[in-house]
């Protein structure tokens, strides 16, 4: 057989949640991935055809064998990354929202009509994350046409599964003179010839790098600028992206503008789909959430940033419970740190602090909110699958058909915090993982069966 038909094989221990409360460890796995990323075999020993494509892969050098007591886990899936907000990581979280747009964010984002400087911070950024095990990322740009490109050109060569969004926001009384689409026609013209650059860039034949129609938010955009970006979203078939009831402010906002919740005036304008990721959703009604899962569109818990500009907890188990498609996101940087590891922990403390209440001077049975709880499984699920599933594309776990999008794990790189015994269940392995894991754990990152991380080279490979 030829090296090209051949593609790949990844030899070792193998950890990923098929479902949201279920772990499977496959110990010596071997995965094999086609020329194109795509698996086509998860295989144990003793199944039909693993010696023979252990060996053939060994003999035709394109076994990949990883390091006894390393993991491959699925690649970490971040669904909310504010690219230009990057070099404001951890900066002016103690303002309300509405405050930090209008003095902070607007004017860092309105430097991106530099595109040096915009190429020197998407750089940065896209590298960090790539080096958190992060293999999707889906981007917020800004509204320049330039730089927005740029972003997607970035990911594509640093390999990167992306989606990117060329940000709209016209409204005149919400967004400064600096740092506005000059009318709802420019900002849908522009996001037409954006959609169309990114889905014909050379090398993005297989789609590793998607557009997405990006409405900052109903406050930032007009209704003309709002139904325009339903159609363009319908005619070409588009994810999409905003924000939705985030905080008291937001949330109000809407509903005193459009008489409705931003789910319900969303989906008036035709920007709820399949293919949508609202962010935040921290007031979500139970309306608003049977109408989410309804449309089949996804919430980007992003539960660091809550804590600094949601006033509330989102009801992360509600939602789940009620069959809403639901992965994690960093929102950078309203949330303070680029890792999905970081955030997994923080849903995880979110959802204990729901449920349990946090103000000690009301009594124990009405502080909190019953039922908060999530596992450490499903805030494995949620940085992987979860986030795969929200936006409809087949990563976030090891299947035939689904990419090879992957991060070796080691538990003894330096500056690691995990210690694993070698004895633990599946169960306390992930608990281990989610708890303990970080940056210094993710020895390589493969997108699509390509090798686009390493902090190290692997110890042993066949040859
Ligand atoms: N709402 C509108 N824009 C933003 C943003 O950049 N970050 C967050 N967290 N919320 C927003
Ligand atoms: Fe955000």
């Amino acid at each position: 057989m030829s090296h090209q038909a051949l593609g790949q094989a990844f030899l070792g221990t193998l950890v990923h949640t098929p479902s949201r409360d279920q772990v499977e460890c496959i110990h010596s796995a071997l995965v094999l991935v086609d020329p194109v990323g795509a698996i086509t075999a998860v295989l144990r020993p003793g199944d039909d055809g693993y010696s023979d494509n252990l060996e053939a892969h060994a003999q035709n050098s394109t076994l990949i064998r990883t390091p006894d007591g390393n993991f491959i886990l699925p690649g970490l899936v971040d669904l909310h990354v504010h690219a230009p907000q990057w070099p404001q990581l951890g900066q002016a979280l103690d303002v309300p929202l509405e405050v930090w747009l209008q003095k902070h964010t607007f004017p860092l984002e309105a430097r991106y009509s530099d595109i040096a400087f915009a190429r020197k911070s998407y750089e940065a950024l896209v590298d960090t994350l790539v080096a958190n095990g992060t293999t999707t990322a889906m981007y917020f740009a800004t509204i320049h046409l330039p730089a927005s490109q740029l972003l997607a050109e970035i990911c594509l060569a640093k390999g990167q599964r992306a989606l990117v969004g060329r940000v709209a926001m016209d409204d005149q009384r919400e967004c400064p003179d600096f740092y506005r689409d000059a009318s709802a026609e420019i900002a849908t013209d522009e996001t037409r010839a954006y959609i169309e650059f990114v889905r014909t860039l050379p090398g993005n034949e297989s789609g590793r790098v998607m557009p997405v129609v990006t409405p900052r938010f109903i406050p930032a955009c007009s209704d003309q600028l709002l139904e325009n970006l339903g159609v363009v979203a319908r005619e070409f078939e588009c994810h999409v992206q905003t924000h939705c009831s985030e905080s008291d402010w937001e949330h109000n906002f809407v509903l005193d503008r459009c008489g409705q919740s931003d789910t319900a005036a969303l989906d008036g304008f035709g920007l709820l789909s399949r293919r949508t990721v609202l962010a935040h959703g921290n007031f979500l009604s139970d309306d608003d959430l049977a109408r989410i899962a309804s449309k089949g569109s996804a919430v980007a818990h992003c539960p660091l940033s809550n804590i600094y500009f949601s006033d509330a907890v989102f009801p992360l188990a509600r939602a789940l419970q009620k069959n809403v498609n639901v992965g994690l996101g960093t929102d950078i940087s309203g949330g303070p740190s680029p890792s999905i590891f970081d955030n997994a922990r923080q849903a995880l403390h979110g959802g204990r602090f729901l449920e349990t209440g946090v103000h000690s001077d009301i009594s124990r049975s009405h502080r909190g909110r019953g039922d908060s709880r999530i596992s450490p499984v499903t805030a494995f699920w949620l940085a992987t699958a979860g986030g795969g599933s929200a936006l409809d594309l087949p990563i976030g776990q090891f299947q035939t058909g689904f990419q090879f999008d992957a991060i070796i794990l080691d538990p003894s790189a330096p500056g690691s915090n995990l210690l694993i015994s070698g004895d633990e269940d599946p169960v306390t392995l992930v608990q281990k993982i989610i708890y303990a894991a970080s940056r210094s754990n993710v020895s390589q990152t493969w997108i699509g069966g390509q090798l686009v991380f390493a902090s190290r080279s692997l110890h042993s490979r066949a040859h």
